[in-house]
């Protein structure tokens, strides 16, 4: 979602450092771009829709802002991507967030000239008159920051100072050799410094030449700038020599399983903490929220133990029995996603022990959490997780076991599934063959049972969020109750079949959807005459949803290069969803 990148160089060099930046965060996703920079006493900007162009040259100048924009107000136009100017271009603002109130606040202005749909444009022009009423940039951001609804992140420039003010939208500062940067993620800030200033909701920074001061956005009383040393390394856009991120994450999957399996100690604390909550609920959006559900199959057959489960945005309509001694598990890939946060912020209110299983080293979760689970799978590009889904999963396989007392029973299957990872990874070009064969489908279901009910969520997540074929992922059980009526001749139904209680069952189902003339597509174990494609996953207990779920994985991608898409950019989507 927006990046916001911002800096104050003493090497002249400006315009195009926030170019590098904006590369740095593009991941996140985004519809249309621009830059602005101090030329000849205005700001000049560039703009364009679409993605940044490689290989871009910019002008050199001091100061510069620059953002990404993912657009929520106003459709993908030039006109509305940020940077947003006031009336004389002598301000400019990039922004991430929703002004809630911005219709109201639009009253405000008189006289001035407005050119964009968006609610942002509505912020840089009331700072407009602030700012000429006291010729103060920090004091004119501030009034106008508390007048506005919402989660928001703003960085505000007169061409010689940077201010930048937040609530929700992360925000992060950072003090290198050759200036002062702000951006939405350290990550952009890496190649300058590791030295970071981690702004908390309420604070503004004020950056000039001199470098950083922090202020409580609403009083601007001076606050110490505590920096944190980071020792984490820059990860630039390298692909090694594959052709999408995507493809690089799934291919690092078992290389993920081993690490953690190597450090699978780290669960122990928060098991026992599992083994004294009150009632422990696990939280995501999207991929994660498939990874919390896994948990509660997991808990079951190994811990006998009973976990909640809850996808983000609904748990604000179920929190009325969480309280002191309940343990909430916000379980995200970005750290960020606000759907996450905001019930994590509802759990901390009610005094719950909050864990933080995330694999981003100081966002907003980790920085929240009492106690934290990395997910050590690396920076992950793409916007569809893979490698993140993998870990998730093997961190619930570890805490499940550990809270059963036999953590050494869980290292032993991460082993296993690391290994049958390579083994299907060395099959890819059967995956490959296969979509080229489905990539016209207009549908594709998925069935699974158990453990695998919610790997059939997250399968056909993966195939409709990157290659735009409508699939649906259901519990076999249901098939009866609804779902057969969807299938006719020749329509794709994978069948996930794994060796454990659910086989029979699911195969009886898999005869239900070929009698109805349904191109069955068998994964698991062993081949049956019910299937018209099989592909064979070796069985590894518990962990098995691993190793199945690469097939889906590679199939999507697949698809989506057969069908001529950007399997890491997909339309309408961003990595890090940090607004409602
Ligand atoms: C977005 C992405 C999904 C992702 C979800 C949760 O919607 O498009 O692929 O699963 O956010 O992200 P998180 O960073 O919280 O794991």
């Amino acid at each position: 979602m927006c990046g916001i990148f911002g800096i104050i160089s003493s090497d002249n060099n400006a315009p195009t450092s926030t170019y590098k930046g904006l590369l740095d965060i593009e991941y996140r996703g985004y519809d249309s771009w621009g830059v602005a920079f101090l030329k000849d006493n205005q700001f000049k900007i560039e703009k364009e829709i679409g993605f940044l162009p490689k290989d871009k040259t910019f002008e050199s100048a001091e100061v510069a802002v620059g953002h990404t924009r993912w657009a929520t107000h106003g459709g993908v136009t030039e006109l509305n991507a940020h940077p947003h100017t006031d009336c004389d271009k002598k301000i400019v603002l990039v922004h991430n967030g929703i002004i809630e109130n911005y219709l109201s606040l639009k009253k405000e202005l008189i006289g001035h000239k407005l050119i964009s749909e968006t609610d942002t444009e509505i912020a840089v022009h009331l700072i407009e008159d602030e700012y000429r009423l006291t010729g103060d940039l920090k004091k004119a951001v501030s009034n106008v920051f508390k007048k506005v609804d919402g989660l928001n992140a703003f960085v505000v420039s007169n061409g010689s100072q940077i201010v930048a003010v937040k609530k929700g939208s992360p925000v992060v500062a950072g003090s290198a050799a050759n200036g002062s940067i702000v951006a939405s993620d350290p990550n952009a800030i890496l190649p300058h410094t590791n030295k970071l200033l981690f702004l908390e909701d309420n604070d503004l920074i004020e950056i000039d030449k001199s470098g950083i001061k922090l202020f409580d956005a609403h009083t601007l009383l001076e606050k110490d700038v505590k920096y944190t040393d980071v020792d984490w390394k820059y990860q630039g856009a390298d692909l090694a020599d594959f052709p999408h991120f995507m493809l690089k994450e799934i291919y690092e999957q078992p290389k993920v399983l081993l690490a953690l399996a190597e450090n699978a100690s780290a669960v122990t604390e928060i098991a026992e903490d599992i083994k004294k909550a009150y009632g422990t609920y696990f939280v995501g959006c999207g991929t994660a929220s498939y990874a919390c559900l896994t948990g509660v199959y997991l808990f079951s057959k190994i811990a006998h133990r009973h976990v909640n489960f809850s996808i983000g945005s609904e748990f604000t309509y179920i929190q009325d029995y969480i309280k002191k001694g309940s343990l909430v598990a916000a379980v995200s890939q970005s750290g960020e996603t606000i759907d996450v946060v905001e019930p994590f912020q509802i759990a901390k209110r009610k005094e719950a022990t909050l864990v933080a299983m995330t694999n981003v080293i100081g966002s907003t979760l980790y920085r929240m959490a009492d106690k934290k689970l990395m997910l050590n799978a690396g920076p992950e590009k793409a916007v569809a997780g893979t490698k993140s889904f993998t870990s998730m999963v093997a961190n619930m396989i570890l805490l499940a076991y550990a809270t059963a007392g036999d953590l050494k029973a869980g290292v032993e299957v991460l082993e296993k599934s690391a290994k049958e990872i390579e083994k299907v990874l060395e099959k890819a070009d059967e995956i490959k063959a296969l979509a080229d064969k489905l990539h016209t489908s207009k549908n594709i279901y998925i069935l699974g049972r158990g453990l695998s009910y919610p790997l059939a969520l997250e399968a056909a997540l993966k195939i409709k969020e990157i290659s735009y074929i409508h699939a649906e992922g259901f519990a076999g059980g249901e098939l009866k109750h609804g779902v057969i009526a969807l299938i006719e001749k020749n329509t794709p139904v994978i069948v996930f079949v794994p060796n454990d209680e659910t086989k029979h069952a699911i195969l009886a189902s898999a005869q239900e959807v070929k009698a109805r003339g349904a191109f069955v597509i068998g994964i698991g174990e062993e081949e049956t005459e019910v299937f018209d494609y099989f592909f064979r996953v070796a069985d590894t207990g518990a962990s098995s949803i691993l190793p199945m779920v690469v097939f889906p994985q590679l199939l999507s991608y697949y698809l989506t290069v057969k069908l001529g898409l950007n399997p890491d950019k997909p339309r309408n989507l961003a990595k890090s969803v940090v607004v409602k």
